[in-house]
C-alpha cells in the first residue's frame, strides 16, 4: 500500500508537519510505503481557469505539478497537511487543490476515471490552528471534502487540533502525536 502525504505548512518542523510524520510513521510501521511531498518551496500556479482540460483531462500548465499528479495517482491513500490560515487551507494547499480542476473536468466533463483507474483510494485530512472557536476547521472541511468526492477518494476522517499555535506546540499536547500515529497505523488496517 502506498501512502502519500502532502505538507501544506509553510513551515518547516511545523505542527502539522510533526502530526503529518507521525501519521506517516503509523502507516509505515503497519508496512505501507510512504512519501510526503512538502508543496511550499514547489511550482505550483494557481489555476489559470484557462478551460484546456475541458478537453483532454490534463492540464496546461507545466509546472511541479505534473509529477504531483502521478504520485497521487499511484497512491492509496492521501494525507493532506494543512495549518489554518484565515479560516482556511493554506495558500500553497489551495493551490494544489484547485489544479485538481483538471481531473474534474475528466470525470464530470470527460466522464473518465479522475485518477486514471477506479481504485479504492482514501483521504485523511490532518490540521491545526491557532484558535479555540467552534467550527474552527469547518471551512477547510468543506474544501478537503470536496476534493475528495471529486476524485472518489472515501473520506476517512480528520485529525484536527485547536490552540496550537506557536511552532513545535503540537509536542506539547498529551496524546496528539500517538494519535496520529494511530490514525496512520488504521489507514493501512482498514
Ligand atoms: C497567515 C496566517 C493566518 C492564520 N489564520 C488562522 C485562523 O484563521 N484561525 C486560527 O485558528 N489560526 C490561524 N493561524 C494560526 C495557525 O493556524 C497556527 O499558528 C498553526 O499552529 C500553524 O501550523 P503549522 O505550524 O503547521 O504551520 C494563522 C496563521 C497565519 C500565519
Amino acid at each position: 500500500m502506498k501512502v502519500l502525504g502532502i505538507a501544506g505548512s509553510p513551515r518547516r518542523g511545523s505542527n502539522t508537519d510533526t502530526l503529518l510524520d507521525e501519521v506517516m510513521k503509523g502507516a509505515a510501521s503497519k508496512g505501507a510505503e510512504t512519501k510526503t511531498i512538502v508543496i511550499n518551496k514547489l511550482d505550483i500556479s494557481p489555476c489559470q481557469h484557462c478551460d484546456a482540460c475541458l478537453e483532454e483531462g490534463e492540464c496546461a500548465i507545466k509546472d511541479d505539478m505534473q509529477d504531483i499528479y502521478k504520485e497521487v495517482e499511484q497512491a492509496d491513500v492521501i494525507v493532506l497537511a494543512s495549518p489554518i490560515q484565515f479560516m482556511g487551507v493554506t495558500a500553497p494547499m489551495k493551490a494544489f487543490i484547485d489544479r485538481f480542476q483538471s481531473r474534474w473536468a475528466r470525470k464530470y466533463v470527460l466522464k473518465i476515471p479522475p485518477l486514471g483507474d477506479e481504485r479504492k483510494r482514501k483521504g485523511l485530512f490532518v490540521s491545526v490552528g491557532g484558535r479555540k472557536i467552534k467550527d474552527l476547521f469547518e471551512p477547510a472541511l468543506v474544501t478537503i471534502k470536496t476534493l475528495f468526492r471529486i476524485l472518489n477518494i472515501d473520506y476517512a476522517g480528520e485529525l484536527v487540533f485547536q490552540g496550537i499555535d506557536e511552532k513545535g506546540a503540537i509536542r506539547q499536547h498529551p496524546d496528539a502525536l500517538k494519535q496520529a500515529f494511530l490514525a496512520g497505523q488504521k489507514l493501512v488496517d482498514e
